[in-house]
């Protein structure tokens, strides 16, 4: 596969900002380069991948020191039907990690998109915390021995100017804006050991919407901390988009600053690049994907609060990010021969 491989040279040799390996030849893992800079290295994976594909299997457990389990762990995938809990996938992504040393990454226990039919519904007609805390207090202890730090809240900042700035989802409209400082806190006395973050998007991008979240999320942070509120990362989900601007180095580092000041820890967590440019060579496609993760990670990583680095799946074998036909219809000249610009 010449594509697959120029694409991962091109990976690696962004990637080596994360502490110095040769891209044209072995070397250590991303996960030892990363080490060497004080840093950790892991993917978001997939359990139903892993186990049928063997190169993609041997690639996670060479390049990663930390495995965030991309769907396995999200309320909706464990809780389906109302106190019928299915663990097998994430247990079985639990046993490979022990049996490899590796760490998991808790991703995610309160997101608006992954939460079961029942719940929602159950949240808007009684605003009941037991549902939420059952499954805080169920998911948190099982995979204690492998999960340093847990994404407690993914997404809270609204896309637009939304309530308050917060994002309208069924655990605001039911708990009001003190749900957040209430998922931390019983996220806690289930995990009393584990670093817990807020997860979100977009702060990377130089847009006026995108201002006003920034600021909002600084907010959102000085009132946790105000009351209180046991808070220790910020996950800085990093979904790069080559079709939108990106903020000047310097005002990235200065949003940076203003979260480590809080005394926070920075986490990347979900690296990844979505293309605009498809008609290029693939060559070309490839060297702008590495560029832009490498003009990203070098203002990232020279914030000392940065503590880690996850990309959003290892290979674009496996990618949720799709050539979507709203993607091909900005090009209208290209691919007229039924051809296709292959995978973003
Ligand atoms: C995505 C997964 O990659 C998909 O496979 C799944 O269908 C939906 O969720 N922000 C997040 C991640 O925090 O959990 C999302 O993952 C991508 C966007």
């Amino acid at each position: 596969m010449p594509h697959a491989m120029t694409r991962r040279r091109l990976l690696l040799g962004a990637a080596a900002s994360l502490g110095g390996r040769d891209p044209t030849g072995p070397g250590p893992s991303l996960a030892q380069a990363a080490r060497r800079a004080g840093r950790d290295y892991g993917a978001a994976v997939r359990m139903d991948y892993l186990r049928r594909d063997a190169d993609y299997r041997r690639a996670v457990l060479f390049e990663c020191a930390t495995l965030t389990p991309e769907v396995e762990l999200k309320w909706a995938a464990i809780e389906a039907e109302r106190g019928v809990l299915t663990f097998s996938e994430m247990d079985e992504l639990a046993d490979l990690a022990r049996t490899h040393r590796k760490r998991i990454d808790g991703h995610t226990l309160l997101w608006h998109a992954s939460i079961p039919a029942w719940a929602v519904s159950d949240m808007a007609e009684r605003r009941d915390w037991g549902p939420v805390s059952r499954y805080i207090q169920t998911v948190m202890p099982r995979y204690a021995d492998l999960t340093a730090r847990w994404d407690v809240v993914n997404e809270p900042i609204a896309e637009d100017h939304g309530v308050d700035g917060l994002r309208a989802s069924p655990f605001l409209a039911a708990f009001g804006p003190d749900y957040i400082r209430r998922a931390l806190e019983t996220a806690r006395a289930a995990a009393p050991h584990a670093k817990l973050a807020i997860n979100d998007f977009g702060f990377e991008r130089d847009t006026p919407i995108d201002e006003v979240r920034r600021r909002r999320l600084l907010r959102l942070l000085g009132d946790l901390i105000k009351a209180g509120a046991p808070l220790d990362i910020v996950g800085l989900e990093s979904h790069l988009d080559l079709g939108v601007k990106r903020l000047p180095a310097e005002r990235l580092a200065a949003f940076l600053r203003e979260i480590a000041v809080r005394g926070l820890a920075i986490h990347v967590t979900e690296l990844d690049v979505k293309e605009a440019d498809y008609p290029l060579p693939a060559t070309r496609r490839d060297e702008r994907v590495a560029q832009a993760v490498k003009s990203y990670l070098d203002v990232v990583l020279a914030q000392p609060a940065t503590r880690s680095v996850t990309t959003w799946g290892l290979t674009d074998r496996y990618s949720w990010l799709e050539v979507t036909p709203a993607d091909l219809a900005r090009f209208p000249n290209d691919w007229k021969d039924g051809s296709s610009p292959g995978l973003n």
